[in-house]
């Protein structure tokens, strides 16, 4: 099957076009690179730069590529940002999907898988939130995620084509961009890796669900390809996908910090890595949020396979090779 992955070039998108490949089916990407890189992707793979706001570029890539199944990765994901500038979110995350919909219609696609949040969606949940709590978005971020859900609805109904909303939980692993807000994992390991203190927001006690970017990515690819009694033409399927096990970013560090140590120590290096700083709490940051992926697991099979520390380790491992490459 040949499938579009949109955002491909990106964190998680790229592990789902390798997950693609190595299950024998064809991927191309739009990206208009600009968090995502071409580095992330195999040679192989036909990489359109192009913005999802351009409604005849989009329209003109599924015309020559002619997928039969689209994975809806590009997204503005910056919950600051889209406070800032909720327009230009809206453009990217209701306008842009509008033009990959309207495209996966026109050229005849019949699935269609949208990277949701369930962090964003749910609010608060000191237990596993499932799919039936109550939506409360309140940034635009977690508002055009929504709506995206709704428009991905009607397309579906609309048009008869299978969708699956995939509302993920927090997301770490090789390839993340240590740049955004969201990647603490990232962040926490470059920073490490260099020798200089993580900073912590607040008090540190804010729990999150920590979900390995390529448990995701298979997900996806069940999602886009398999054959799945749940999954029909004409409605939308969201399910949750994480793990249910909240961490908070105290361990979280102190985890880090003990794996990049441990690899100095290897090395040789016995100077004692800097504590955590504390930096003023983030206004509107949720003290806990976990989801409860067990309809996915029903539905897709799907099952996280990573636990944090080895999901860690991978992580770390990664950022310190390219350090070391410089
Ligand atoms: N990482 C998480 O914890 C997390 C959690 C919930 C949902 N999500 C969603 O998962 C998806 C993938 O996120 P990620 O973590 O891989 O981030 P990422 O930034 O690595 O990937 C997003 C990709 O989309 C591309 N992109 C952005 N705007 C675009 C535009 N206008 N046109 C074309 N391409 C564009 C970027 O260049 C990048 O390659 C996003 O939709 C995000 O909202 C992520």
């Amino acid at each position: 099957m040949k499938v579009l992955v949109t955002g491909g070039a990106g964190f998680i998108g790229s592990h789902i076009v390798d997950q693609l490949l190595a299950a024998g089916h064809q991927a191309c990407v739009i990206d208009d690179l600009s968090s995502g890189s071409r580095d992330n992707l195999p040679p192989e793979v036909p990489l359109h730069v192009v913005d999802i706001v351009d409604t005849a570029a989009v329209a003109d890539v599924f015309a020559r590529e002619k997928p039969a199944a689209v994975c809806h990765q590009a997204a503005q994901m910056s919950v600051s940002r889209s406070v800032r500038e909720p327009l230009f979110d809206a453009q990217v995350n209701c306008i842009g999907l509008i033009n990959v919909l309207d495209a996966a219609a026109a050229g005849g696609c019949t699935r269609l898988v949208f990277a949701s949040s369930g962090g964003v969606l749910y609010g608060e949940a000191t237990s596993p939130a499932p799919e039936n709590t109550p939506a409360n978005p309140i940034s635009p971020y977690g508002i055009t995620k929504w709506v995206g859900e709704r428009y991905l609805s009607f397309y579906a109904s609309e048009h008869g084509l299978a969708a699956v909303a995939l509302r993920y939980s927090n997301v770490y692993g090789p390839r993340q961009n240590p740049h955004g807000e969201a990647g603490v994992v990232a962040i926490f390991s470059k920073r490490l890796l260099a020798g200089e203190a993580a900073t912590i927001n607040g008090d540190g006690r804010y729990v999150r669900d920590y979900v390995y970017g390529p448990d995701v990515a298979a997900a996806n690819v069940t999602a886009l390809t398999a054959d799945l009694p749940a999954v029909q033409p004409g409605s939308l399927t969201s399910l949750n996908i994480g793990t249910g096990i909240g961490t908070d970013v105290n361990e979280l560090e102190a985890e880090i910090r003990r794996q990049v140590a441990t690899r100095r120590a290897a090395r040789g290096e016995t100077s004692p890595l800097p504590e955590p700083a504390h930096g003023p709490a983030r206004p509107g940051d949720l003290r806990s949020n976990l989801v409860d992926a067990s309809r996915a697991a029903d539905v897709l099979h799907w099952k996280p396979t990573m636990a944090l520390t080895d999901g860690v380790a991978a992580t770390v491992g990664w950022f310190a090779e390219r350090q070391a490459a410089g």
